[in-house]
């Protein structure tokens, strides 16, 4: 879940290393630091807990040397607490070397035990790695072999950048279960956990498959197998515009891309829809013979991208009538699961990095099983391993806390399910053409929802001091609710709750007192009348206990009036289209409580944007 970059090449080495973490620091900020070595061998190390803004402030006091080799790191600790010993790089024992890694290295107090002579400066896993390269360095002589030598005999997961004092000018680097993309420059190469490490220098990638060996310099890359067998690669342009991964203007990622929205979704729809009716390129690999046999789906996904799955669900079953269940990945492979030859897995992943869904597709694969990937990230590791990839085209999601990648997966998974209504033949050709007519202005309705941001300002910082908020929805309203609660706990470290408003009677009641605050979702009393009527019911229960209730309504409802203290309204749309637009709001709710209690929006503690370790 650390960031990692790496530079060769005659340009700013800091800068670029800098530039790279600052695009990366979204995968970690418990520390932060860089190394650099120049061409006559002399090397720097600049680290220091906290965020990248601490090693920034240490660079202007102890500035970097110049160099044409540099590796930087920005940390989420796992192996020792986040301390400016622990931080990366770390140097071998005599210097030789120096190192970072993103992962775990699970044999390390195995081969800890092998270095009980050596005083290690930190409590990581990272160190003892660096250490045995540079004691390997030593007894080959080039830094190539003793990297693939030590690589070999580490087991868990792991990308590792190491250059040594002895050979400037190259970077080597190795990846197994953990990302890594080369960038491939005019006259300087770059290494990244991520392609926003280097997308402002260039847009020509190298997508690296597992358990590859990469070693870069200023003129090329070589990519091999861990046995030193040359592999294929395959060179891409990135999509993403650059810019695109800055604030512009925005006083947090997460805001900009609450914004983004109506042009997240409108990109997700673009291209695949066809004379008003829904067919994805991108399934043509899997065939339509296939998908007509398939008898049941599993969504697998982790926190936001799993409630995603839940609302997806609703449509796919209610369109192409096929049962789906939906499991957190990291549920599914340890209990097992019972499947057959026609159950297709659906994976749902904003970073496609994410480790326990990374091991669930795979465990799916193993027993034979096809898969698809909804993934927002270009040529990522679960997309590629999948049997076909749908991407969601939010653009880069900077924010730790999933907004625009939210509905992108929610429209992904509803574009999806109308494509196998249509090759199924479940759902007849003007049920499906009002369906995608209507999903084709979902776009505009989110644009007029990303506008209630004012109202919601002002019930946030009226309610600056709660300590609890409980949310209600049915139906697709209830992984809507569960998506509301995990906003708020994840960025304004509020106790938060989602409930299925049916469920409030067998319990949860109990939490309201007076003055208690509830986010009500309430569906539409148009297509969806006894849900409405239900959930009205609900609100009176919970009001005569004295709960305060904020209720997110469409437009034109008047019947839940009475007994509202709040009414924020969201234009009208299907009842399956509800979640895009009733969970804004709640986006808004969070990133205003955030902002009133003075906390960092964009870098909750604790969290890191891309889960890549178990
Ligand atoms: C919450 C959030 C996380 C992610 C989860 C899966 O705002 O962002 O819950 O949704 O860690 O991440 P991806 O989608 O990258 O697999």
């Amino acid at each position: 879940m650390c960031g990692i970059v790496g530079y060769v090449g005659s340009g700013d080495t800091a800068g670029v290393l800098l530039s790279g973490l600052a695009r990366l620091e979204y995968r970690g900020y418990d520390s932060a630091g860089i190394a650099i070595i120049n061409d006559t061998g002399e090397s720097c190390l600049r680290k220091s807990s906290g965020k990248l803004a601490q090693l920034r402030k240490l660079l202007e006091s102890s500035p970097a040397i110049a160099g044409s080799t540099g590796i930087g790191h920005t940390r989420w600790a796992t192996h020792g607490g986040p301390t400016d010993e622990n931080a990366h790089p770390h140097y071998s024992e005599d210097g030789s070397v120096v190192l970072i890694h993103n992962g775990i290295i699970e044999n390390f107090a195995q081969l800890r035990d092998e270095l009980a002579d050596v005083k290690l400066q930190s409590e990581t896993d990272t160190e003892v790695v660096a250490v045995l390269l540079g004691r390997e360095l030593a007894i080959v002589g080039d830094l190539e072999t003793a990297f693939r030598n030590v690589v070999k005999r580490l087991k868990g997961t792991f990308t590792l950048l190491a250059a040594a004092v002895s050979e400037p000018g190259k970077i080597v680097s190795a990846r197994h279960h953990s990302p890594l993309v080369i960038g491939l420059g005019e006259g300087e190469s770059f290494l990244g956990s991520d392609v926003a490490a280097f997308v402002e220098h260039t847009r020509r990638a190298v997508a690296v498959a597992d358990d590859r060996i990469v070693v870069i310099t200023a003129d090329g890359v070589t990519v091999t197998d861990f046995d030193g067998n040359l592999a294929e690669v395959s060179e891409y342009e990135i999509a993403w515009d650059p810019a695109a991964a800055d604030k512009g203007g925005w006083p947090s990622f997460m805001a900009k891309e609450i914004s983004e929205q109506p042009a997240a979704v409108a990109d997700t729809i673009r291209g695949r829809v066809n004379d008003g009716v829904v067919d994805i390129p991108e399934l043509a690999a899997l065939g339509d013979e296939y998908l007509q046999r398939v008898n049941r789906i599993v969504i697998l996904a982790c926190g936001t991208a799993a409630y995603a799955g839940m609302i997806g669900r609703y449509a796919i079953e209610e369109w192409a009538r096929v049962p789906v269940e939906v499991e957190l990945s990291h549920e599914f492979r340890y209990r097992n699961p019972i499947f057959d030859a026609n159950t297709l897995v659906i994976s749902v992943s904003q970073s496609g990095e994410t480790m326990d869904t990374l091991m669930a597709v795979n465990f799916a694969r193993e027993q034979g099983l096809k898969t698809i990937s909804v993934c927002n990230t270009q040529s990522a590791t679960i997309p590629r391993e999948s049997d076909a990839a749908i991407y969601t085209y939010a653009g880069p999601e900077v924010a730790v806390a999933s907004t625009k990648a939210f509905l992108s997966q929610i429209v992904a998974l509803q574009l999806l399910g109308l494509h196998l209504a249509r090759v199924r033949g479940a759902l007849t050709t003007e049920a499906h053409r009002e369906t995608v007519a209507e999903l084709q202005t979902i776009p505009d309705k989110v644009a007029e929802v990303v506008a209630v941001h004012k109202q919601v300002k002002e019930l946030a910082h009226w309610m600056a001091n709660t300590n609890s908020v409980l949310f209600l929805g049915r139906h697709v309203g209830f992984p809507t609710a569960l998506e509301g609660a995990l906003k708020l706990k994840e960025i304004a470290y509020i106790h938060a709750e989602g409930f299925a408003a049916g469920e409030l009677k067998h319990g949860p009641i109990a939490l309201i007192d007076h003055g208690q605050p509830v986010f009500v979702l309430v569906p539409s009393p148009r297509t969806n009348s006894v849900m409405h009527s239900k959930v009205v019911s609900n609100i009176q229960e919970i009001r005569a206990r004295g709960a305060r209730i904020i209720a997110i309504v469409e437009t034109g409802d008047t019947a839940v009036l009475p007994f509202a203290d709040d009414v924020i309204r969201v234009p009208l749309t299907d009842v399956l289209f509800e979640p895009l637009l009733q969970v804004v709001p709640m986006q808004w709710f969070a990133l205003e409580l955030s902002t009133v209690k003075g906390l960092d929006v964009d870098q909750p503690r604790n969290l890191a944007k891309s889960v890549t370790v178990e």
